[in-house]
């Protein structure tokens, strides 16, 4: 934690309930958040039995927690606990934000719109914008929703499994008519000219695969990868080397955090001390 927190009796709580939650950075990011607005507010890590689910929710409610976030595995399991669920939340099936506002639970997501927000430094122009998306899981499903909302032309999804990318345009599809989403073979995203190709996958996280070879692709203008530990994935040290604008995931991961303290606070994130906080818990990591 970056600095003494005073407890009182009007101090705010919000937290995180995952299982586990012991590698989780939102603590660093959101306590950082609190301090730097001076606001008398804590964020603690939940560790949650899937069993305890809701317990845990009703617990929250019950002690007068403000607001917290859901992560690995209770991100779809919360959505029957909630009295309301934003569209875009529904539409991924995951909720990693809760809100508690006259002891009714406001669940939303902010991994689709952080992602969005992290791209800024590619200045892009999202509305008729050529994606490729490597991965079929829950981060997929999340930066379909967001790519799609936000205008995107065409989405190529590939997947090592690929019943699981046809699920999930089925599924994502009739909420976005305007954006054609393909599910495609390795070598036929390769063939695409992309704007963007973004690795939701989790090859990589090992510091030596790659989900894909640039090399054989016809043609990718930008590359990002939501992973960031480590920082730079042998996918991303390719773009580098080949001179392609790239990101890690750690833009997504602040984002995702920015969103969810306004979503909390009504007020604007102090970005950069959470940035901050972030980079330096990733080097004492
Ligand atoms: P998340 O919720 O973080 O997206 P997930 O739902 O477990 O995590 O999804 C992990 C993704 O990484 C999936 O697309 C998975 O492919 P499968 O659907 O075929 O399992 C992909 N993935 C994991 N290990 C992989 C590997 N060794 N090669 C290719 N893809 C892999």
């Amino acid at each position: 934690m970056s600095a003494a927190v005073a407890i009182s009796g009007k101090t705010r709580l919000y937290g995180v309930i995952g299982h586990p939650v012991t590698h989780t950075l939102s603590p660093q990011l959101h306590n950082t958040g609190f301090n730097a607005l001076g606001l008398e507010a804590v964020y603690l890590p939940f560790p949650v039995h899937p069993d305890q689910l809701q317990n845990a929710v009703r617990g929250m409610v019950a002690l007068g927690v403000c607001g917290f976030n859901v992560t690995v595995p209770h991100k779809s399991a919360i959505l029957p606990l909630l009295d309301e669920v934003s569209p875009l939340a529904q539409r991924i099936g995951a909720v990693n934000t809760v809100r508690i506002s006259d002891g009714k639970l406001l669940g939303t997501n902010t991994d689709a719109p952080g992602f969005l927000r992290s791209l800024a430094p590619l200045d892009l122009e999202l509305r008729g914008l050529r994606v490729g998306l490597l991965g079929a899981g829950g981060s997929a499903r999340a930066l379909l929703a967001g790519l799609s909302e936000s205008g995107a032309a065409q989405i190529f999804v590939c997947n090592r499994t690929s019943e699981r990318v046809v699920a999930l345009i089925s599924s994502l599809q009739p909420f976005a008519p305007e954006t054609e989403m393909v599910a495609v073979s390795l070598s036929a995203l390769a063939a695409q000219p992309l704007e963007l190709l973004v690795n939701t996958t989790t090859v990589g996280m090992d510091g030596v695969s790659a989900p894909a070879d640039l090399e054989r692709f016809r043609e990718v203008r930008n590359v990002v990868d939501i992973i960031y530990r480590p920082p730079q994935t042998p996918l991303l040290a390719q773009a580098q080397r080949l001179g392609v604008p790239h990101l890690n995931g750690l833009g997504m991961l602040l984002h995702q955090g920015t969103e969810a303290f306004s979503f909390w606070t009504g007020k604007v994130a102090p970005e950069a001390e959470m940035r901050r906080a972030l980079d330096s818990a990733l080097q004492t990591d």
